[in-house]
């Protein structure tokens, strides 16, 4: 799969823009400002194919990136931002809860989480939710260049912890740290979601 050959195919803002067009799909999840748009930029070795931002709630569609053809890398709009207000509360969770209702092309979710932080309660329901869904996620620990060595490893182990057996990944976009093996587990993903 060749991740340089990349487009951006929708930019969803409703339900029936959200695709479902056979290709298999790898789906960025996380509160706002976790990194999941620099996840995604790090992940296909490009500065600004997703848009980044230092205030969060940056994107508030459900982007998605054809990815060579052959699956989608998708983009979603992060949970928590307290700033936002109801009406756009509700149509994040509409937008979102479509995304995630009955998508068997979903074949993972990397389900972002700040090392430095460690889980919200957004990011337990979140891990509960797709729990009950069945859908398949591995944990990105994120922003691990804003920790030393001993922190960085002491917070990675309280997360396979917390949510074993669930694999988790450390990563930082700012290094690229993790950026290889994030890589292969998409392009296994998406052999799988095409064997026959
Ligand atoms: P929303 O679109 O609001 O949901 O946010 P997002 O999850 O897409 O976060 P985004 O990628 O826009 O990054 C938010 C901020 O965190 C930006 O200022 C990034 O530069 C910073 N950031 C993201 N990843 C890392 C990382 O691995 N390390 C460090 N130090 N900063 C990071
Ligand atoms: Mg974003």
């Amino acid at each position: 799969m060749n991740k340089h050959n990349v487009t951006l195919a929708i930019s969803a803002g409703r339900r029936d823009q959200l695709l479902r067009d056979g290709k298999c799909q790898i789906a960025l999840s996380g509160r706002s400002n976790v990194g999941k748009s620099s996840c995604l930029n790090k992940l296909l070795g490009r500065k600004s194919l997703a848009r980044v931002s230092s205030s969060p709630g940056k994107t508030v569609t459900v982007n998605f990136f054809n990815v060579d053809g052959k699956c989608y890398l998708v983009d979603l709009p992060g949970y928590g931002y307290a700033k936002r207000s109801e009406s756009e509360k509700r149509v994040w969770s509409n937008l979102t809860d479509s995304y995630f209702q009955n998508n068997d092309h979903l074949a993972l979710v990397l389900q972002l989480m700040d090392l430095k932080t460690g889980p919200s309660r957004d990011d337990r329901t979140m891990i509960s939710y797709m729990q009950e869904m069945g859908i398949p996620f591995v944990i990105i620990a994120t922003k691990l260049d804003k920790l030393n060595k001993t922190n960085g490893a002491k917070n990675l182990k309280a997360l396979e912890d917390e949510f074993f057996p669930t694999p988790v990944f450390p990563f930082s976009s700012l290094s690229g740290f993790g950026a290889d093996s994030v890589w292969s587990l998409i392009e296994k993903t998406v052999e799988v979601f095409e064997a026959p």
